[in-house]
């Protein structure tokens, strides 16, 4: 017999949009979330230098990489873990599958929302489930409440809990004073925490606060290139261990790396010590993408807020995660009564592809949906960024999802 594993549903709905150009529909892809940027000009000429690295790195990764990695998260963010206490491999996806896979059974707790691939990733290992209920008042913060609450579920197997900031799907972050109360409730239960900082360098502030600053003891951080660097098909992650790691369990992590993905690819990882080594051309080109990326997402989440579909403005990354409950009897009317029914239905009509809440750990009757407000261009070098120019399918499509949605 085989498992029953589906297609992650994020790369699903880009087969889907693609199947719509193929008929020549016009199509605004909200659903998949993807970087519009390229990497910065000397990354990308690092990387065309170093195609003859055809070498297999170390399954740990390149040394140097580490070191520029440590030097640079302890400057930016005061993430101070040693080089060799830092694992390189291909994507952080494949890091938080080999941190879970590490334990034998595990009580993994899981926010909803959360990201497409952590039930999956710790269902397919056997793992606990545990989902952890936030709310909108609430920002869908975790909070030590529903952590507590959550608990009454543990099966006597080691706790680990999953924290993403700024968030996929929510595009919003945490504050100090909730990562303290957080680490506070974290130590009092013992609980490993993975947080997935991925899109941390993107915070709209840049004031991103990491986790383990609070909970150094236990606290394992997965950053990499693909978010704020442009380069997720490269293929770079990483993950921050902490300092005083069980030998067995880094033994264990690195063990894993060895028998399935062995080492990043090696020319990505030269590229990759270009791209944290310019420190200064990398604050100037984060300042410049965030500048971008705020100005659109709050332009999206004003425009739906002023058609009632409730939305938190974005604070990092490039998500928003509409609520369209206020219409949801309007829609049942009309026999939409799924997220899943309401993307497929506003893909039809509109051709605006978002990604359903039942994606993101949610009841299949929940309305709400991702929105990656990604379709732009970035505007050609020395050009000021201007959203009616350079956005036209960002505008198009909010104005056709709005007045779908008006017209029920
Ligand atoms: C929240 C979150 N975590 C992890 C990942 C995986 O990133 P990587 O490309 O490093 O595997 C993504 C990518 O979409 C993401 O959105």
């Amino acid at each position: 017999m085989y498992r029953h594993v589906e297609e992650s549903q994020t790369l699903l709905i880009n087969t889907q949009s693609k199947l719509l150009v193929n008929q020549n529909k016009k199509n605004f892809k909200f659903g998949f979330g993807q970087s519009p940027f390229l990497p910065p000009k000397k990354v990308l000429s690092a990387l065309e230098k170093a195609v003859h690295h055809k070498e297999y790195s170390s399954v740990q990764g390149d040394p140097e990489l580490r070191q520029l990695m440590s030097a640079f998260h302890k400057d930016h963010n005061g993430l101070e873990v040693h080089p060799d206490n830092i694992l390189i491999a291909p994507g952080s996806k494949i890091l938080l599958y080999t941190i879970l896979l590490a334990f034998e059974k595990a009580d993994v707790f899981i926010p909803a929302p959360a990201w497409v691939s952590y039930a999956p990733q710790a269902k397919l290992i056997g793992h606990h489930i545990i989902k952890l209920s936030t709310t909108f008042e609430d920002k869908w913060r975790v909070t030590p409440k529903s952590i507590q609450e959550a608990v009454k579920f543990k099966k006597n197997n080691a706790s680990i809990l999953i924290l993403n900031f700024p968030g996929n799907p929510d595009g919003l972050t945490y504050n100090e004073k909730e990562l303290i109360d957080l680490a506070k409730i974290s130590r009092e239960l013992n609980i490993l925490v993975i947080s997935d900082e991925i899109y941390g360098l993107l915070n709209h502030n840049q004031a991103h606060l990491s986790f383990a600053n609070y909970y150094p003891e236990r606290t394992i951080t997965t950053t990499g290139l693909s978010k704020w660097c442009g380069a997720g098909g490269w293929r770079l992650g990483a993950a921050f261990l902490y300092n005083n790691i069980e030998p067995e369990f880094k033994q264990a992590l690195i063990g894993i790396g060895s028998e399935t993905y062995s080492c990043a690819p090696s020319p990505v990882q030269m590229a990759a010590k270009t791209a944290y080594k310019s420190y200064n051309n990398i604050i100037d080109y984060l300042d410049y993408q965030i500048q971008i990326l705020k100005q659109i997402g709050n332009y999206c989440s004003d425009r739906l807020n002023a058609s009632q579909i409730r939305v938190h403005a974005p604070e990092g990354g490039f998500y928003l995660f509409p609520d369209f409950s206020v219409y949801s009897e309007k829609l049942k009317n009309r026999g939409i009564n799924t997220s899943q029914k309401l993307c497929e239905q506003l893909l039809s009509d509109t051709g605006v592809a978002l990604l359903p809440a039942s994606a993101f750990g949610f009841e299949e009757q929940y309305l709400a949906a991702r929105l990656a407000y990604v379709d732009f261009n970035e505007p050609e070098e020395g050009v000021p960024f201007n959203l009616n120019k350079d956005c036209p399918n960002i505008i198009e499509g909010i104005e056709k999802l709005c007045n779908w949605i008006e017209r029920f």
